[in-house]
């Protein structure tokens, strides 16, 4: 899929995102400014640049828990920064919201001057780089001496996840055809192979960690953020009956399923190093 895709998909899908799949993914993200917390007590006026912020889960954490840093989140998709805004003003008082900004722009190309971060962050937003190297080095020049970068994103697992096979099942039953994936960079292959790209791009006292990502669906919500966000590019492919008749048969296997069977897990890579 090229970028372009992947903006459309996002600016299409960001309410869905931000409210079924967001939940999901949020305490491992958050977890990344556990990993900047040092930094930030060195520099409490730290500026922190979000890559591929989305609706900004990063930066809207991090303003309330820091009360001088500013955060620039930066992603390519205006519905998700559109989003992001709204879910600022939502929950932030006017202080905090002013240390918060939104820039459209991509990781290879961050619109930001050469050495004025102290940090970078950025969370499930690598799978979609072709080349991580390249946003990775764009990290690396934008952040000044002894400043920090703390990324993560999906790591290999080969667990399946049950009602998503299910509905795998669904879809050769009903002879439908799967679009190519959104996600060109993948997970990440391993933590040596991701501190190995991190200390490539110019980082040094570079430490890969794993995590998880734990949670326990309802089925309705399940089959909400599948067909609106997950599986997006595919259901547009359907025509209305097909759709029907795929959610109807997916619907009675997940009824059969345990409340086991429902709780995703999956493995997540944090990296972390100095400039
Ligand atoms: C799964 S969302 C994660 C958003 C947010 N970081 C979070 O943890 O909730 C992935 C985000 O990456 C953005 N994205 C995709 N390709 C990108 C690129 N080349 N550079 C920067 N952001 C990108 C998408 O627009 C989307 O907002």
């Amino acid at each position: 899929m090229a970028l372009a895709d992947i903006i459309d998909h996002y600016d299409r899908s960001a309410a869905s995102f931000h409210r079924w799949w967001l939940p999901v993914i949020e305490p491992a993200a958050l977890h990344l400014l556990d990993l900047i917390d040092p930094l930030v007590v060195a520099r409490p006026a730290a500026v922190i640049v979000d890559v591929g912020a989305g609706t900004g889960p990063l930066g809207r954490a991090a303003v309330v828990r820091w009360p001088k840093v500013r955060v620039v989140g930066v992603d390519p998709s205006e519905g998700m920064l559109a989003m992001g805004r709204a879910a600022a003003d939502a929950s932030l008082d006017p202080p905090a919201r002013r240390r918060l900004t939104w820039v459209t722009g991509v990781a290879e190309r961050l619109p930001i001057a050469t050495g004025s971060a102290d940090a970078v962050v950025s969370s499930f937003t690598l799978q979609y780089l072709r080349r991580r190297i390249v946003g990775l080095r764009e990290a690396r020049r934008v952040l000044g001496p002894g400043s920090a970068i703390a990324v993560m994103t999906w790591l290999a697992d080969d667990r399946p996840f049950r009602p998503w096979a299910e509905l795998s099942e669904v879809l050769r039953e009903l002879a439908i055809v799967r679009p190519p994936t959104l996600e060109p960079g993948g997970p990440f292959r391993s933590l040596p192979s991701a501190a190995a790209l991190v200390r490539r791009a110019g980082f040094r006292e570079v430490h890969a960690t794993e995590g998880v990502v734990e949670y326990r669906w309802k089925r309705g919500a399940l089959i909400h953020c599948t067909l609106e966000e997950e599986e997006r590019p595919l259901i547009d492919a359907l025509d209305g009956p097909t759709l029907a008749r795929l959610e109807r048969l997916w619907t009675e296997r997940l009824a059969r399923l345990s409340e086991d069977d429902l709780c995703y897990r999956d493995k997540v890579a944090y990296v972390t190093g100095r400039a």
